[in-house]
C-alpha cells in the first residue's frame, strides 16, 4: 500500500463508540431503563435475538479499552453518557453513582494522554420520557438540557470536545417515522415535530456546557451526497428532498438560524426564538460517513439503506448501490466523503466551524472477521475503506475544507443496533463468549499511520 498522505501537525486521530453499544450492566450502578432496553426486549427486534445486557462489558473493561486506544497513539477517545445512568428517570434526581462511574473513564482516558469526548446523547432515552411521548414532547428537550448541565459540571473540567446529540437524524427517521429503531414509531412525516425538539435539544445543551465552563463543543451529524439517479426533473427534485431531510434540515438550523426554506412551518411553532438557541455557536462540526446514497423519484417500491428497510410510502426512493458494499451493505465511494465535506464548506463559508470526521468505519460481511488459525484477524477490507476515506479527507483539505480531525468507528465490536452481534465495526475483535479483546490488522494499521505523522 502507497505511503499514507501527510496531514498537518495539529490533525487529530481519534476512535469513538457509545454506551449503549459497548457498555452492557444495564441494571448496575443505579441506571434507569432506556428505550432501546425496552425496544431490544420485544421479540423479533434483533438480529439472532442477540441481546445489549453485557455488550462489550465496557463498564468492567473501559480500562483495557482506553488502554488499547492510548497504545494506538490516538488523539481522542469519544464515548456516549447514558442518559438514564445519570438521569434514571429522565427528570428529576441526578443518580451520583452514574456520575461517577464517567468520571472514573474519563480520568482513565486522560492519564492514557487521550483527549475525552463525550457524546451526551446517543438515542438511550430514559423510558418514562418516552412513555410521556419522548422527542414528540418539547418537554423532552428541556430535561435535556438540564441533565447536559449536570454532566457537563461534572466533567468540563476534562473533557476536550463535547457531542450532544448522535445523528438526531436517525432518530427521528428510523425510529419515529419508520419504526425500524427504538422507539419503533411509524409516524412517517408526523413525526416532523422530533426534528425541532432534538434540534432545541442541541442548542440548549450546547448552551449548558459553555456555561459550566465547557468547550470543543460540536456536533455528529451524518452527512452524505445524495446522488440523482438520472437528469430527469422527477428523479433530480427527489434526490434534493432526500438531501433536505437528510442533510440540510439538521444544518441549517445549527449553522444558518433558519430552517431550508418551506420547513419551519412544519415544526412545531413558533420557532424563531428557538433557532436563535438551536444556533448557539460551535466549536467544530462533526461529520459521520460511511456511504453515499443514490435517489430517484419514487418507484412504489419499499428501498433499504445500510439493511434498514425504507416504506414504499417515501417520497424518494433510494437505489441500489453502485460497486462494492459494506457489510451493512452500504456503497464504499470515498469521494463521497469529500464531495460531502467541500459541499459543506460552500454551503455555510464563514458560519461553518472547522469540519471533524466525528465517524467513519465499516463492518464487513458477517462471520468474514473471526480470527484465524495463527490466531488474528486480517481485515484488509477494513483497512482499504479507512485508507481510501482517508485520501479523501486529505483531497477535501487540498479542496479547500478546513477538517481537523479523523475519528474511527470504532475502537471495539460492539452492538451494532439491531443487527446485533453480526456487524464488526471494531479496531479490536471482542469474543462475545469470554470477552477478550483481539487487536485486528487494522488496529496495527491505524497505529502505524498515526506514528508516521
Ligand atoms: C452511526 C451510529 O452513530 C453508530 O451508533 C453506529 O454503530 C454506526 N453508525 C455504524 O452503523
Amino acid at each position: 500500500m502507497e505511503n499514507p498522505p501527510a496531514f498537518p501537525s495539529s490533525f487529530e486521530w481519534g476512535v469513538g463508540a457509545s454506551g449503549f453499544q459497548t457498555e452492557g450492566s444495564l441494571q448496575a450502578g443505579g441506571r434507569g431503563r432506556s428505550v432501546w432496553d425496552d425496544f431490544c426486549a420485544e421479540p423479533g427486534r434483533i438480529a439472532g435475538g442477540d441481546t445489549p445486557a453485557t455488550a462489550a462489558d465496557f463498564y468492567h473493561r473501559y480500562a483495557e479499552d482506553v488502554g488499547l486506544v492510548g497504545d494506538l497513539g490516538a488523539d481522542v477517545y469519544r464515548f456516549s453518557v447514558a442518559w438514564p445512568r445519570i438521569v434514571p428517570t429522565g427528570s428529576g434526581e441526578i443518580n451520583k453513582a452514574g456520575l461517577d462511574f464517567y468520571d472514573r473513564v474519563v480520568d482513565e482516558m486522560c492519564a492514557a494522554g487521550l483527549k475525552p469526548a463525550p457524546t451526551l446523547y446517543h438515542w438511550d432515552t430514559p423510558s418514562p420520557l418516552e412513555e410521556a411521548g419522548g422527542w414528540m414532547n418539547r418537554d423532552t428537550a428541556l430535561r435535556f438540557g438540564e441533565y447536559a448541565a449536570v454532566v457537563a459540571e461534572r466533567l468540563a473540567d476534562r473533557a476536550a470536545y463535547w457531542i450532544p446529540l448522535n445523528e438526531p437524524v436517525v432518530l427521528t427517521f428510523l425510529g419515529y417515522a419508520l419504526g425500524q429503531f427504538a422507539p419503533g414509531k411509524a409516524m412517517m412525516f408526523d413525526s416532523l415535530p422530533t426534528v425541532h425538539h432534538q434540534l432545541l435539544a442541541h442548542g440548549l445543551s450546547v448552551q449548558a456546557i459553555r456555561a459550566a465552563g465547557g468547550s470543543g463543543i460540536g456536533t455528529a451529524n451524518p452527512h452524505a451526497p445524495n446522488w440523482p439517479a438520472s437528469d430527469a426533473t422527477a428523479d433530480v427534485e427527489a434526490a434534493e428532498l432526500s438531501s433536505t431531510l437528510n442533510n440540510w434540515l439538521w444544518s441549517d438550523p445549527i449553522l444558518r438560524g433558519a430552517y431550508p426554506e418551506g420547513w419551519a412551518d412544519a415544526m412545531p411553532g413558533p420557532v424563531e426564538d428557538d433557532l436563535k438557541v438551536i444556533s448557539s455557536p460551535l466549536d467544530f462540526y462533526g461529520v459521520n460517513y460511511y456511504s453515499p446514497s443514490r435517489i430517484s423519484a419514487p418507484t412504489g417500491e419499499a428501498s433499504a439503506i445500510n439493511g434498514y428497510e425504507l416504506s414504499a410510502d417515501i417520497p424518494f426512493t433510494v437505489l441500489e448501490p453502485e460497486g462494492p458494499t459494506t457489510g451493512l451493505g452500504g456503497e464504499i465511494n470515498p469521494d463521497g466523503l469529500r464531495e460531502i465535506l467541500v459541499t459543506l464548506t460552500e454551503r455555510y463559508g464563514d458560519a461553518l466551524p472547522p469540519l471533524v470526521i466525528t465517524e467513519n468505519g465499516t463492518s464487513q460481511q458477517p462471520g468474514t472477521e473471526e480470527p484465524g488459525d495463527d490466531g488474528k484477524v486480517h481485515d484488509d477490507g477494513r483497512i482499504s475503506y479507512l485508507d481510501s476515506h482517508i485520501r479523501a479527507v486529505r483531497r477535501a483539505i487540498d479542496d479547500g475544507a478546513d477538517v481537523r480531525g479523523y475519528w474511527v468507528w470504532s475502537p471495539t465490536d460492539n452492538f451494532e443496533w439491531t443487527h446485533g452481534y453480526t456487524q464488526r465495526f471494531g479496531l479490536v475483535h471482542v469474543d462475545y463468549e469470554t470477552l477478550k479483546r483481539t487487536p485486528k490488522d487494522s488496529y496495527a494499521w491505524f497505529q502505524q499511520l498515526i506514528a508516521s505523522q
